[in-house]
């Protein structure tokens, strides 16, 4: 057996583990003495497969879960909180005092990535640039809100006052696929409403939240942001059991969602912001572009080995183009080049769950059992910690792969001669988030258009699917998603319209006039924030 280390280069390579022993509450950088829990990574060091130890990180339970919650409770205080009732200003300059030394750590945390979820080079920084942007976009879009607000109106002789503020305390839980930027997309906007937050990063994904302690620890008064390690059902589940969270913020799976929104005993109280699973179709007209066609579902299918919630999971080719389609399409995917992350032009990558080669493999067995076949001759090839993508056909609608998430690398395809059929699925599926429409003629697209914007919430024409540009609406109808983020949209979806209202008389009118004069209310005041 050979140990030898294969040839990673230098900048990349895990110099030391990263034992993570402390962890982030109230204000607190808390020395952790209990059990920990070993993070690997499956991409291996060595020339003879073996997943490389990154380092570990505390196994946290009930105790320490309340105890995060109690800060988050404390640094709200009921509304009366220095976090929540500060000018928006002043947490506009801790946010900004965060990013800045968020931006140092851009090394390190892209190597993480690479590490821990495998993710290729240029996708993890580019995950990385996106988030500090979104921050910045985040920053200008309060600035913005506040300055629309910073206004009275009168109706019916009554003046209002009315801003957006905070909820209360958010839980916040991200995906491994997007460990940092989906995650960020979450917490950043939750905080800088006012809010206070717990904080627990995903399991794969986990070590790279470490470099940012310190910054969060020095960036915001103490209790607002708390980071917790462990299992989702160690320490989420008994937060939620207090009924003391006020927004349930994850992006993720829907059984988690469900399970941890059942645990909250009084619904009503509770708000939901939740990205879940999607199974986006790709629905390719007879007179679709063929060769633009191909390269957009290749990249939508396969870009981050399909573990993205925006994926193409799902490929319906109408019969007079399916033949052309999939031979191009299958020689396309056999020549994606294979490798280590930070591999020169590598497009595939190593999967980060141990157990989803063999997840997929039941995938391709149970389709091919009920009569699909394997396209792509390198379809369903093992690796250490890859499977091949297999283009799937002709997939039918008893197959697990047709009605699974597979969230990974296999790519299911559907012929048709009737739009109905592609239409019906879609208004039949528990997922609505977005699609993907090849064609030209605008007679055929207009009516198309005009339904899939009812079935979905974005309809890309002959373009993948996608999240960004971030300052777009990303949400979905049905079980994919629950509120809707944007740089704008989620610093709504975080806050509520709140307002100081009065009855136009002369002592209202002047004592308003005091209250802007004085400028000592955070709330009422019409200045702008340039
Ligand atoms: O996992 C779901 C992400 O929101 C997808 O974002 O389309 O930018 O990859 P993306």
């Amino acid at each position: 057996m050979s140990t030898e280390k294969t040839t990673i280069p230098a900048e990349f390579q895990i110099k030391a583990p990263i034992h993570q022993n402390t962890y982030l509450v109230n204000g607190e950088l808390k020395e952790w003495k209990g059990n920990t829990t070993e993070v690997f990574s499956t991409i291996s060091e060595t020339s003879t497969y073996k997943p490389t130890l990154l380092g570990s990180i505390p196994d946290m339970g009930e105790p320490e879960a309340l105890g995060a919650l109690d800060a988050a409770l404390e640094a709200y205080d009921k509304g009366k909180g220095v976090w929540p009732t500060m000018h928006v200003k002043d947490r506009i300059e801790s946010m900004e005092k965060f990013v800045k030394q968020m931006e140092t750590k851009r090394e390190e945390i892209v190597k993480l990535l690479m590490w821990e979820i495998g993710k290729s080079l240029p996708d993890s920084r580019k995950e990385f640039d996106r988030t500090v942007e979104y921050i910045y976009d985040t920053i200008e879009d309060y600035k913005q809100l506040d300055r629309d607000s910073a206004k009275f109106q009168k109706n019916q002789g009554v003046y209002a006052h009315v801003k957006r503020g905070p909820l209360g305390v958010v839980l916040c839980l991200g995906p491994y696929n997007y460990p940092l930027n989906e995650t960020f997309a979450l917490l950043i906007p939750a905080i800088i409403m006012g809010n206070t937050a717990i904080f627990k990063p995903a399991k794969h994904g986990v070590l790279l939240i470490t470099p940012l302690l310190e910054a969060f620890q020095n960036s915001f008064p103490k209790g607002v942001i708390n980071v917790l390690f462990g299992r989702g059902r160690a320490v989420a589940a008994p937060i939620m059991q207090t009924g003391k969270v006020d927004v349930l913020a994850l992006i993720g799976n829907s059984k988690s969602a469900n399970a941890l929104q059942n645990q909250h005993p009084k619904s009503n109280r509770l708000r939901l912001v939740l990205g879940l699973e999607a199974k986006n179709p790709a629905i390719v007209l007879p007179d679709a572009d063929l060769n633009l066609t191909i390269e957009e579902v290749l990249a939508g299918t396969t870009s981050f080995n399909g573990q993205r919630c925006t994926a193409l999971k799902v490929v319906y080719l109408h019969e007079a183009i399916q033949e052309n389609f999939l031979k191009q399409f299958a020689e396309k995917i056999d020549a994606l080049k294979f490798g280590n992350p930070w591999e020169e032009g590598v497009k595939l990558t190593p999967l980060p769950e141990p157990g989803k080669p063999a997840y997929i493999q039941e995938l391709i067995d149970d389709a091919l059992a009920k009569g699909a076949k394997i396209i792509n001759k390198k379809g369903g090839q093992h690796f250490d910690n890859y499977i091949w993508p297999a283009v799937l056909y002709p997939v039918t609608r008893d197959m697990r792969v047709y009605q699974e998430e597979q969230f990974g690398p296999v790519i299911p395809v559907l012929s048709f001669d009737d739009i109905e059929q592609p239409l019906d699925d879609m208004a039949e599926s528990n997922y609505g988030q977005q699609v993907s429409l090849f064609g030209k003629d605008v007679y055929t697209l207009s009516p198309l258009i005009d339904t899939l914007v009812n079935l979905v919430c974005r309809v890309n024409l002959n373009s993948s699917c996608q999240r960004g540009p971030d300052v777009y609406p990303f949400t979905g109808r049905k079980d994919s998603a629950q509120a809707t983020l944007s740089v704008h949209d989620a610093l709504r979806s975080f806050s509520i319209r709140t307002f100081v209202a009065f009855k136009d008389n002369e002592l209202n009118n002047e004592t308003v006039q005091q209250l802007l004069e004085a400028k000592l209310s955070n709330f009422v005041s019409t200045d702008y924030i340039l």
